[in-house]
């Protein structure tokens, strides 16, 4: 498959997205800070404070497919959503990603999102997306279901934090 060009912008009747930049670094880590404390501990923010600001602006350039979700209406960053296209479990079959600010759930913006990012990838030719989800995430499991994913009944990972399970996308 050629590699996925990531666009410069995708729109929804009340999103925009486009890749992510340093500067928006503080608004990736209040959503470290968000996170549910059933996330494992290297996907939550430390004791000593880490990642900072800074360590989190490090990394943004290495995730070029995950891309920042703004209201249109506002311009406000609300989180991210997108495709892990390094480091993802199959390089060539991405992994879809998304993350929102608590203050903006339950608006349907994630589904929004996902359903421009999943149309993105289709038209890059990709045949199949994955996402991995933890069973306890009942809003994620119900997103994904909205985005047509369907489990594949694989477990990558069981232990005190619930089970990681696999999810594919047909496109
Ligand atoms: C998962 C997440 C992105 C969803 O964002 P969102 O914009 O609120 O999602 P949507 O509004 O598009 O859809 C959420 C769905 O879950 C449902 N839902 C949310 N919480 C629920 C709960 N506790 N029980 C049952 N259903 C729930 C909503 O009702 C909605 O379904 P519906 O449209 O059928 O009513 C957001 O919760 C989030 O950022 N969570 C933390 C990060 C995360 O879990 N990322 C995914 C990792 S796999």
């Amino acid at each position: 498959m050629a590699p996925i060009r990531v666009p410069d912008t995708l729109e929804t009747d009340r999103l925009v997205l486009r890749p992510r930049r340093v500067e928006e670094a503080a608004t990736y880590r209040r959503l470290w800070t968000e996170r549910d404390p059933r996330v494992p501990e290297h996907r939550r923010i430390d004791a000593h404070g880490r990642p900072t600001v800074a360590d989190i602006a490090a990394g943004v350039d290495g995730e070029p497919g995950l891309l920042a979700v703004h209201r249109r209406a506002t311009a406000e960053l609300i989180g991210y959503c997108g495709l892990t296209l390094h480091g993802s479990e199959r390089s060539d079959e991405p992994e879809l990603a998304f993350e929102l600010l608590r203050a903006a759930h339950g608006r349907g913006y994630a589904t929004e999102a996902g359903r421009a990012v999943v149309e993105w990838a289709r038209e890059s030719g990709c045949p199949r997306l994955w996402a991995t989800v933890w069973d306890w995430n009942v809003a994620s499991r119900r997103v994904l279901e909205k985005l047509e994913f369907d489990e594949t009944g694989t477990v990558l990972a069981e232990s005190t934090h619930g089970r990681s399970m696999l999810t594919v996308r047909h496109l």
